[in-house]
């Protein structure tokens, strides 16, 4: 259960240690997790570093169900984004996992079982304003995951995504923002949006509860939603054409 210091990953952790599975948390720092779970073990990880990941799969052994929760967003205008802060948020939301889904993989491929629950985002299904690097490393997770759960449902191993609407936590994006930007009106506009949309978002336990359900579903699906209203959204979506989708989503980022 990467990310178990905080927010989403803290929630899920908590949920399945009281449900009787023994969770293995991650943190960058775990001797610094403020209010840890008691009987969660906490191990170091840190995304940004691949060396980092090898000691922590290393470290956890034999894993039965691993939750790629840890993550980061960005916050720019797409046009102005450094390309490094780019690949840092991909490092972060896409590479990091894919490298630590490849060192579980082999040991649960010749254990014939296992589950991986990647946790993407409502940003990972309708692209975000100002949040491309998120959207897109989002939108790739769950490529990802659709592609490898194809891979390897035959040696017993389920693969399921999770998108998350709003959720109360303390993420906080990279932000990128040139003061002689062409698109501070609006990206200010985003921002004081989202600071009341994140403060008016569920509670990070219902992703905890909605995970357990995914754990103990006899046949899981591919996709999964959860909170901030993104149920209702992913059922809209089905039915409305793009351009619809578009202008509501301008709009429910506060811009014109
Ligand atoms: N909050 C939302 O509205 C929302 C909506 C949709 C999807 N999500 C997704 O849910 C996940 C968790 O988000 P959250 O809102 O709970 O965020 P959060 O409260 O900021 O927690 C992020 C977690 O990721 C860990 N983390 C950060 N950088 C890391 C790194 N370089 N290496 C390893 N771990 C790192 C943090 O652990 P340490 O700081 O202890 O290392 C922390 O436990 C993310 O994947 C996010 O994209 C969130």
């Amino acid at each position: 259960m990467t990310g178990a210091s905080k927010g989403i990953g803290r929630a899920i952790a908590v949920v399945l240690k009281s449900a009787g599975y023994q969770v293995i948390g991650t943190s960058r720092n775990p001797e610094s997790i403020q209010n840890k779970i008691e009987g969660v073990s906490y191990l170091p990880l840190d995304l940004m570093d691949e060396a980092s990941i090898e000691e922590c799969r290393a470290q956890a052994g034999p894993v039965d169900i691993l939750i790629n929760n840890a993550g980061g967003s960005s916050l720019w205008p797409a046009a102005e984004g450094p390309l490094a802060k780019v690949r840092d948020l991909f490092q972060l939301d896409l590479f990091g996992p894919i490298k630590l889904i490849q060192g579980v993989l082999p040991d649960m491929m010749r254990r014939r079982t296992g589950f991986i629950l990647n946790i993407g985002s409502m940003a990972g299904r309708f692209a975000v304003p100002y949040q491309s690097a998120y959207s897109s490393a989002k939108f790739a997770l769950a490529g990802f995951t659709w592609s490898l759960r194809n891979e390897v449902k035959s040696f017993g191993i389920q693969v399921v995504l999770l998108d998350p609407g709003d959720i109360r936590t303390s993420i906080e994006p990279t932000v990128h923002f040139r003061p002689d930007s062409g698109f501070q009106t609006d990206m200010s506009r985003f921002i004081r949006n989202r600071e009341v949309r994140m403060a008016e978002g569920s509670d990070p336990a219902v992703v905890g509860k909605k995970v357990l359900k995914i754990l103990r579903a006899e046949d899981p699906r591919p996709f999964y939603t959860v909170g901030g209203g993104a149920p209702a959204m992913a059922f809209f979506k089905r039915f409305l054409s793009d351009r619809f989708i578009e202008k509501q989503i301008k709009k429910s980022v506060g811009l014109k």
